[in-house]
């Protein structure tokens, strides 16, 4: 399946597929005409598809192996990568390939946005949340010591390749994140996708899922790119869910803490009237289904780390609030009012 997105700065196809990875290099047009890639990706990817990505590209193609895992998102790495693609003697209409998760994606598309005042890159998602989410979009990023993505830009990627039989190796837990993100899809688009998660994510419905989900973001990302108002619905039960990932100190994975989050504002929604009892089981059942747990913390607690979110402008809070499966809003509330709102 291919989904062509519409940038600021030009289109990009995200292709989905079986057995693609060992063609990255055609479909997504790099090493063409004696241009070179450098491939970064992670410890744990690259002993599992490393192998299988380069033998599609030039011998002499370098690579660049990062620890897997959220601390690599830091200016340091992104600094030393940087340095390596001088080292390796990449020029301006070469590539970066970033291969694997949201970490990988986020950070290789960061060095890849700065290196020559921005070079192409191509994002080879491995995991479901890097499938249905973070490889789609441009957003790129590391981590400041203030917090999460502090240093990004809005730097889209020449292509994004996706060959869902990586996604078979990801780690129960992993793969459970992804699901939250999922779970994020189905509420705001509802239709398909709703049914889709419903039902059961199996290997038959996988490669639809992705589509469906890409294509979700495709028209938001379409709108508004730079997320000054529709993309903001994207962060649907993260106002809590970075919340909860900072009262339980990282205890709770992210995805698992999305869907907290989800459940306080669907709960808080049903509350104050303006989500039917119906559409809330069905959020509720949903979330169930895939086992995600309640938030243990009382909420008025996790209540108090919102005020360090970066999305807060002019002393209010972006929340995104559910009306109905498929219909959610964005409201903007102090912290006063989202503190009564979900109380
Ligand atoms: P991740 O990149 O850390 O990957 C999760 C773990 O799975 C890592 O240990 C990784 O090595 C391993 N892994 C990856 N692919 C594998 C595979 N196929 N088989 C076995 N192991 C595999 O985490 P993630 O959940 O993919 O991404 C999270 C990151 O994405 C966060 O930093 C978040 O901020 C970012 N994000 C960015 C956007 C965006 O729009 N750019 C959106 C959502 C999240
Ligand atoms: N994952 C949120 C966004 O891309 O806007």
């Amino acid at each position: 399946m291919k989904t062509t997105i519409a940038a600021a700065t030009g289109s990009y196809p995200v292709i989905s597929g079986h057995g693609i990875l060992k063609d990255v290099r055609t479909l997504a047009g790099v090493c063409e005409g004696g241009r070179r890639a450098v491939v970064i990706t992670d410890d744990n990817v690259a002993p599992l598809y490393l192998d299988t990505l380069l033998s599609s590209l030039p011998a002499d193609t370098p690579r660049h192996i990062v620890p897997h895992g959220e601390a690599s998102k830091n200016w340091t790495l992104a600094g030393e990568l940087t340095e390596a693609l001088a080292a390796d003697g990449l020029c301006r209409d070469d590539a970066v390939i970033a291969l694997g998760g949201g970490v990988v994606g986020d950070l290789a598309g960061f060095v890849a946005s700065v290196y020559m005042r921005g070079i192409s890159y191509v994002q080879v998602p491995t995991t479901l949340l890097a499938a249905i989410d973070s490889s789609v979009g441009g957003k790129t990023a590391v981590d400041l010591k203030a917090g999460k993505n502090l240093a990004g830009r809005i730097y889209p990627p020449k292509a994004v390749v996706c060959d869902l039989d990586t996604l078979s190796t990801l780690p129960g837990t992993e793969w459970k994140c992804g699901l939250g993100e999922a779970v994020k899809y189905a509420v705001l688009a509802g239709g398909e996708i709703f049914d889709i998660m419903r039902e059961g994510v199996t290997e038959n419905n996988l490669e639809r899922l992705v589509d469906l989900a890409v294509d979700y973001k495709r028209r938001i990302v379409e709108e508004d790119e730079n997320e000054k108002g529709l993309r903001r619905l994207l962060n649907l039960g993260h106002t809590f869910g970075h919340a909860v990932e900072t009262e339980s100190a990282l205890g709770f994975p992210h995805g698992v803490c999305v869907a907290m989050g989800i459940k306080i504002i669907a709960r808080a929604c049903v509350k104050a009237g303006m989500l039917p009892k119906e559409d809330y089981l069905a959020v509720t059942s949903l979330l169930q289904k895939y086992g995600f747990p309640d938030c243990p913390y009382p909420v008025g607690a996790v209540a108090e780390h919102i005020v360090h979110d970066k999305k807060i402008e002019s002393g209010k809070i972006n929340v995104v609030t559910i009306r109905g499966i498929g219909k959610c809003d964005v409201v903007p509330m102090t912290l006063g009012e989202l503190k009564e709102f979900v109380s």
